[in-house]
């Protein structure tokens, strides 16, 4: 018998025996209590989320850990920026062309357009791809590292802390530490990020870059006017900064904080938060499914479902036939993650595992949509091999112009993981509890597209139109 069966064999009988002590202490559970709630299923998930580090209090902390009170005025400005093509020097695009608030402030596609796009957002954006798929801003108050390949890191392992600097790639490197939280120092980077909104018809460095959109926006009497309400130094005549561009988006950033779930509820002591189907798919998350020793809410994770670590999953390659991006590989059709960063080969194809918070409102799952269901993105880990092995793009209906041959996944699944190499084995009612938790669970409503699409302004500063949103009806 090869060694791979007998392990598979241990763990039946280790379910077995799991699903036989459920069932009794369900059982005596039933004896014990009439209505409504099921008092063993609460008290398990309640040691688990304890024993796990859990508390559900995750969102209070917010403006202790900022050390001042949110500034509704500021993040105000943030918003119109976000929404504004006059940050972007190619004219065409914003932070919201490709953060929507259609899904959450992430992408609606599953590789992003940046620049010469069609102006709407949604499933009918056309235009060339970068190489990934912008990630929702909501509660990326608490991520200690930012980007899909963690390259923008809090070396403190907090946010809020830059003592020990924010690291950078080149040519920003560690020059953005003096700023007051990592979000802060993120908004220096997209406005010069050419393929996304700045284009290439400008000369310059990405100094020269912010110094433009910085003229642009002193050139705006009503942008003066916001700014001032904040900066008495603008309303004395002074100019509006890069910096103070960035605390705006930021404090934009930080008002998008929608960490109350119906798990946070829970671990708060409200046992109903969670249906009992939730509960059980909680309590595999955090047990038989293995999912929280990746997706982690201890420590530095802040209860964001990720450790903030770098893995290799086997996503399938998938490669645009349009990009302004440089991808890797002989073929330029694969895309070698934190390897980008560090230049070390054993961190090829390693991504930052996915902080899991309102997952069900993107539209596409992994660092280039791959999967556009999040069945199958969950399923995928169950067995990783199998999954990218019969993986097509038909398959999840990826946009025509990403449906064309994958990369290589050979040297993907060469690299697995060690959690993930050993499939794992759940009941069909199993995998439903799971989705049921990571759907629902994980869900604060007012992430919901409904309850964003108020913050989509009706006109700009600039005079510029606002870009097209396609807000499907809910
Ligand atoms: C062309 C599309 C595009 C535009 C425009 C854009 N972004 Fe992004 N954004 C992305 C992509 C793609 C990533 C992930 C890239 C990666 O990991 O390599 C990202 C990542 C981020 C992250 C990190 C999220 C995380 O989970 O770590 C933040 C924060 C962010 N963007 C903020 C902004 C802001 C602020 C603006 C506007 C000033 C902006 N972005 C404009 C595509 C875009
Ligand atoms: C070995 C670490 C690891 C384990 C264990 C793990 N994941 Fe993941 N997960 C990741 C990484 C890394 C990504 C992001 C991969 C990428 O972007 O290409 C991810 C992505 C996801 C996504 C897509 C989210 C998004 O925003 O695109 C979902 C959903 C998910 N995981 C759920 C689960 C569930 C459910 C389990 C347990 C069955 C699980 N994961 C176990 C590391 C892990």
């Amino acid at each position: 018998m090869s060694s791979r069966c007998m392990v598979a064999k241990v763990r039946l009988v280790v379910l077995a025996v799991g699903t036989l002590l459920l069932l009794t202490s369900t059982a005596s559970a039933q004896h014990r209590d009439t209505f409504p709630g099921n008092d063993s299923l609460d008290q398990q998930l309640e040691a688990v989320l304890l024993g796990a580090g859990f508390t559900g209090r995750i969102e209070s902390t917010l403006e202790a850990r900022l050390g001042r009170r949110l500034d509704q005025k500021l993040a105000d400005v943030g918003r119109l920026l976000w929404f504004d093509t006059i940050t972007g020097l190619n004219n065409d695009n914003t932070c919201a062309g490709c953060h929507s608030p259609t899904h959450g402030f992430g992408d609606t596609q599953s590789i992003a357009i940046g620049i010469q796009n069609n102006g709407i957002v949604g499933p009918n954006r056309t235009g060339p791809r970068n190489m990934r798929r912008a990630p929702m801003v909501i509660n990326n108050a608490f991520f200690p590292r930012l980007m899909l390949n963690s390259r923008f890191v809090a070396l403190s392992g907090n946010p809020f802390d830059n003592s020990a600097g924010f690291s950078f790639p080149s040519p920003e490197a560690m020059s953005l530490s003096s700023q007051p939280h990592l979000l802060t120092a993120q908004a220096f980077i997209p406005p010069t990020e050419r393929t996304e909104v700045a284009g290439f018809d400008f000369v310059g460095d990405n100094d020269a870059i912010r110094a433009e959109v910085m003229e642009r926006l002193n050139g705006i009497e009503e942008y003066r006017k916001l700014f001032g309400k904040t900066f008495p130094e603008v309303q004395d005549g002074g100019s509006i900064t890069y910096d103070m561009f960035a605390r705006a988006i930021a404090e934009f950033e930080f008002s998008l904080t929608f960490a109350d779930a119906p798990i946070d509820r829970f671990g708060r002591g409200q046992r109903n938060a969670l249906t009992d189907d939730e509960k059980r798919g909680a309590l595999l998350f955090f047990g038989t499914a293995r999912c929280s020793a990746c997706h982690a809410v201890a420590g530095q994770s802040n209860e964001m479902f990720s450790d903030f670590q770098d893995h290799v999953i086997g996503v399938p390659q998938i490669a645009p036939q349009v990009t302004n991006n440089a991808f890797d590989g002989p073929g330029a059709n694969e895309d070698f993650g934190k390897e980008q960063v560090t230049g070390d080969p054993a961190d090829r194809y390693k991504f930052r595992t996915s902080p899991l918070r309102n997952v069900a409102i993107q539209p596409a799952f992994m660092h280039n949509g791959a999967f556009t269901n999040l069945e199958d993105a969950m399923r995928h880990h169950l067995n990783v091999f199998s999954s990218a092995q019969s993986y097509t793009p038909a398959s999840q209906n990826l946009a025509a112009d990403l449906s064309g041959p994958t990369g290589s996944i050979e040297p993907v699944l060469a690299c697995i993981d060690p959690l993930l190499t050993t499939p794992i084995t759940l009941t069909d009612a199993e995998f439903n509890q799971l989705v049921a938790f990571v759907r629902n669970g994980l869900l604060d409503r007012r992430a919901r597209p409904e309850n964003l699409a108020r913050l989509v302004p009706r006109s700009l500063p600039s005079g510029r139109p606002v870009l097209i949103f396609e807000f499907s009806q809910p």
